[in-house]
């Protein structure tokens, strides 16, 4: 029995979703991450958080427009808002996505390990080949609702891409 649980911890994979202040964008990936695992019945092997590089929104639910954009297309987003923890972080997780690459480069420069760092949108599989300079979720922190659901469509066509990719290995 202890045996059992040791190898399913072990194949259980761990994802982290980042942002600048896990209100609006971040959530969202872990959010619809989450509802597609459940889908595709794959959440025992998988482990989604999120966090944000800043911390002014620590301890508050996504953004009213997020959790409107997410309910609209049945995801449910739970949880409060936490500041990225780098001694934790960078040791608990396979992949660490950030949403743009100004995350990135905090990540970075915070010590993360630059092989798990990617951009989350590197893994939508219409956008392959594409410049990283095309390749960041905006953030759409200070725009009307429109922006909520441009930035949904994005995170969702990476996050099946993202899972197609994972749950080849
Ligand atoms: P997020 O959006 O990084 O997608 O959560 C933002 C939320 C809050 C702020 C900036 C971006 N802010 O400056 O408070």
């Amino acid at each position: 029995m202890t045996i059992f649980n040791m190898e399913r911890a072990i194949i259980r994979k761990s994802v982290l979703f980042v942002c600048l202040g896990n209100i609006c964008r971040s959530p969202l990936a872990e959010g619809i991450f989450l509802d597609l695992l459940a889908r595709r019945g794959l959440q025992d092997r998988f482990r989604a958080d999120s966090c944000g590089t800043g911390g002014w929104h620590v301890g508050e639910p996504a953004d009213r427009r997020a959790q409107e954009v997410a309910r609209a297309h049945g995801v449910a987003l739970v949880g409060v808002a936490r500041k990225l923890d780098p001694t934790e972080d960078f040791d608990s997780f396979d992949l660490i996505l950030a949403m743009d690459r100004q995350n990135r480069r905090d990540l970075l420069d915070e010590g993360a390990p630059a092989d798990r760092v990617r951009l989350l949108r590197s893994f939508d599989p219409a956008l392959r080949g594409r410049l990283e300079t095309g390749l960041d979720v905006p953030d759409p922190y200070w725009d009307e609702a429109d922006g909520f659901r441009a930035v949904f469509q994005m995170i969702h066509a990476a996050c099946e891409g993202l899972l197609d990719e994972l749950v080849k290995d």
